[in-house]
Parts: structure tokens; C-alpha cells; sequence
């Protein structure tokens, strides 16, 4: 009972230093879910058969988490993609830090819709499903809005 009782403290000692080797990243450690909430989401009316989103992730939790993919009936290919040098760059996902927040916005990361199968009006909305490598899947709508619509620029 004695050496038990040793060796069940041992591991505990040793969890205690591990986290306490992570206290620069408290968050990471508390272990609570990834809290995500999408919003000032919209699609400018798409010109052709290429349509593209805006939105905001912001996670409240204390788990990073990453947005991994977004469907949609809209199109049966779109993918999530990133500007560099006014090139757009596929990727994989997304970071959504514990605590801060992932933008796509005009000009830098956003989702991209190929061959859509209609072309959506401005006034009308879309609904899209987010995917994340944590939390549930998040089903937004995204209003239409004029062709060139920036919310940065109001
Ligand atoms: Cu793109």
C-alpha cells in the first residue's frame, strides 16, 4: 500500500511540474473546450461563378482551435484561402487562438466558393457550415451584400 500510495504522488508531482511548465501559455492549460461564436459574416454578390466570404471566429475559450473546412450547398468546392502579396494561397486551416479571434477579411483570408451553382442576389443569404478540428460544426447565414462591400472601409 505504501509503494502505491508513492507512486500515485510521483505522477501527480510530475503533471503539477508539467503544467507549471506551461504557465506562460495559461490558457493552453486550464484544459476548458474551445468557445466559438461567428459573426459580421457576408458574401459580396458574386460576378461570375466564383463567390467569396467574410467573417469573424472569436473563441472565448481557453483552447486554440482551427477551422478546417466550410460546406455549403452553394458549391461543391470551396476552400479556405489566404493573401500574400495580392496572390490567394491555399490552406489547410486556420488558426483560432484560445482567447483572440480568426478575421477573414477583404484583401486577406477568406473562403472561396468555385463553380457555385447559383449566383446569389444581394438581400439574400447563404448558409454555410463551418468545420473545426475541436468545437461542433457551426452553421452561419451569410447576407449578400453589393458587389464591392468592405465593412473596413464604413
Ligand atoms: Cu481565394
Amino acid at each position: 500500500m505504501t509503494r502505491r500510495a508513492t507512486f500515485v504522488l510521483g505522477v501527480g508531482l510530475t503533471a503539477a511540474l508539467a503544467l507549471a511548465g506551461c504557465s506562460s501559455d495559461s490558457s493552453a492549460s486550464t484544459g476548458s473546450a474551445p468557445e466559438l461564436k461567428v459573426s459580421e459574416g457576408y458574401m459580396p454578390q458574386p460576378v461570375s461563378d466564383l463567390a467569396a466570404g467574410f467573417l469573424i471566429v472569436t473563441n472565448s475559450g481557453g483552447t486554440a482551435d482551427k477551422l478546417t473546412s466550410v460546406t455549403s450547398d452553394l458549391s461543391d468546392k470551396i476552400t479556405i484561402h489566404r493573401t500574400e502579396n495580392q496572390k490567394m494561397l491555399m490552406v489547410k486551416s486556420f488558426d483560432i487562438p484560445a482567447g483572440g479571434e480568426l478575421d477573414l477579411e477583404r484583401g486577406g483570408n477568406h473562403i472561396m466558393f468555385e463553380k457555385v451553382k447559383q449566383r446569389p442576389q444581394q438581400g439574400q443569404k447563404v448558409t454555410i457550415q463551418l468545420h473545426f478540428e475541436k468545437a461542433d460544426p457551426i452553421e452561419v447565414e451569410l447576407p449578400v451584400k453589393e458587389t464591392t462591400y468592405n465593412p473596413a472601409q464604413h
